[in-house]
């Protein structure tokens, strides 16, 4: 692989072990994949930070990488953790189990990522960072998390592999990542156009044509997708579906992503309306759920004014409900409405920062869980637990009528 001077001067411990040691570790990961040279990084985002994934030994292995100097060389934010760092028991009104040895093994996780000066952000909906949102379209990144990395690529045209949490954090120290896969004009060119007749989506029909695209998708060039998402929530849960059922990186999505699709695709495949109903159909709610979960990927405020318009007036919830959202976003509502968040909970209805029901401790095999996230509906039905699929609207009445 070709090194600059600067990276071979790295590479032989100038700017310290820790930054070397990264550096091997892109440069070997690049070299297998064939890469000719490395590219810098305008931002990365480190996934799977949760105690609950990663545990005391990968808690060890940050604090390590820390106290040898390990810093990171570019602007760096994280995913949620395994409770809501400002409150940890929150979670728990949810059945989730919050131990001490829990908040203790998350706090030395955060602990060594605050010292590496990483931004402790806590969400997996970086893109909606103002800062992030700026870093110009064309900009190579290296980011974990798949519904983000599906939405640097799509929306901001960002441009990132699918990076492991480990992989993303070696990005972070060194300020480089393998100019391979999405980095590369040709790889983002789509041959393949799905296009979705009927009428307009809601989240809950974003989710499943993601999984329908997922998993019948031939090749790895991002799919060029014709189909009407009703808002910003359809968008998201489509391309965090997309991540979660399969192992594409990107969805070139007409009238969203900025670069320009080929005239002609080489082929054309049609997803009706009854395709859709179809695939609902086998995940809609058929009983009342223990929890209604809101916000995976996290939920923006908008997201929980129109919830708590949907609740108005209804007295308290008949299953608890959960949305989790970022500290960003959860100012945000305060800022726009201080008595919501007093309000909603005076409903029954919970509201975490910086976690999520799937990397907290939440939930055992049987646990009934409505979502409008198919997302959360793939990993939480992989735990054992029985998931239904629906959009807010339906999810609200739920919550106050049962089904
Ligand atoms: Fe985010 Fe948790 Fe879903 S990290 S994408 S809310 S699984």
């Amino acid at each position: 692989m070709y090194l600059t001077r600067e990276e071979e001067r790295i590479l032989a411990g100038e700017e310290g072990e820790a930054k070397a040691e990264a550096l091997r570790i892109i440069v070997k990961v690049g070299e297998a994949l064939g890469a000719e040279r490395l590219v810098p990084i305008a931002h990365a985002h480190v996934s799977g930070i949760s105690y609950g994934t990663i545990g005391d030994h990968g808690a060890s292995l940050l604090e390590d990488l820390a106290s040898r100097g390990a810093r990171v060389a570019v602007p760096t934010t994280v995913n949620p953790v395994g409770y809501d760092a400002e409150d940890p028991g929150v979670l728990e009104k949810a059945g989730a189990r919050i131990t001490p040895e829990f908040v203790k093994g998350q706090s030395r996780i955060l602990g060594a990522l605050r010292r590496m000066g990483a931004d402790l952000t806590l969400t997996c909906t970086p893109y909606y960072i103002p800062e992030v949102r700026g870093i110009p379209a064309g900009s190579s990144v290296a980011w974990g998390e798949s519904n983000a990395i599906l939405y640097a690529n799509s929306v901001l045209g960002l441009r990132t592999n699918r990076e492991g949490g480990p992989l993303a954090l070696m990005a972070a120290l060194t300020g480089r990542t393998y100019y391979w896969g999405m980095h590369l004009d040709q790889e983002r060119v789509p041959q393949i156009l799905y296009n979705v007749e009927g009428g307009i989506l809601d989240e809950a029909r974003a989710g499943v044509l993601g999984e329908i695209i997922a998993t019948s998708h031939k090749g790895h060039r991002p799919p060029l997708v014709n189909a009407r998402l009703r808002d910003e929530i359809a968008l998201r849960e489509f391309l965090a579906a997309l991540g979660a059922a399969g192992s594409l990186a990107m969805a070139h999505i007409q009238g969203v992503t900025p670069e320009k699709p080929p005239e002609k695709p080489e082929e054309r495949i049609t997803i009706s309306a009854k395709d859709l109903e179809e695939r609902l159909d086998k995940y809609r709610p058929t009983g009342t759920p223990d929890v209604i979960f809101i916000g995976c990927p996290h939920a923006q405020a908008s997201d929980v004014e129109r919830l708590a318009r949907l609740l108005r007036g209804a007295g308290r919830v008949r299953a608890r409900v959960v949305v989790t959202l970022s500290k960003r976003e959860y100012s945000r509502l305060l800022a726009n409405n201080p008595r919501i968040i007093g309000d909603l909970s005076r409903m029954g209805v919970i509201i975490a920062r910086d976690t999520c029901l799937i990397v907290s401790p939440f939930g055992q095999p049987g646990t009934r869980v409505a979502t409008n996230s198919y997302k959360a509906l793939f990993y939480l039905s992989k735990r054992g637990m029985k998931v239904s699929l629906a959009p807010l609207k339906d999810l609200a009445r739920i919550a106050v009528e049962g089904v």
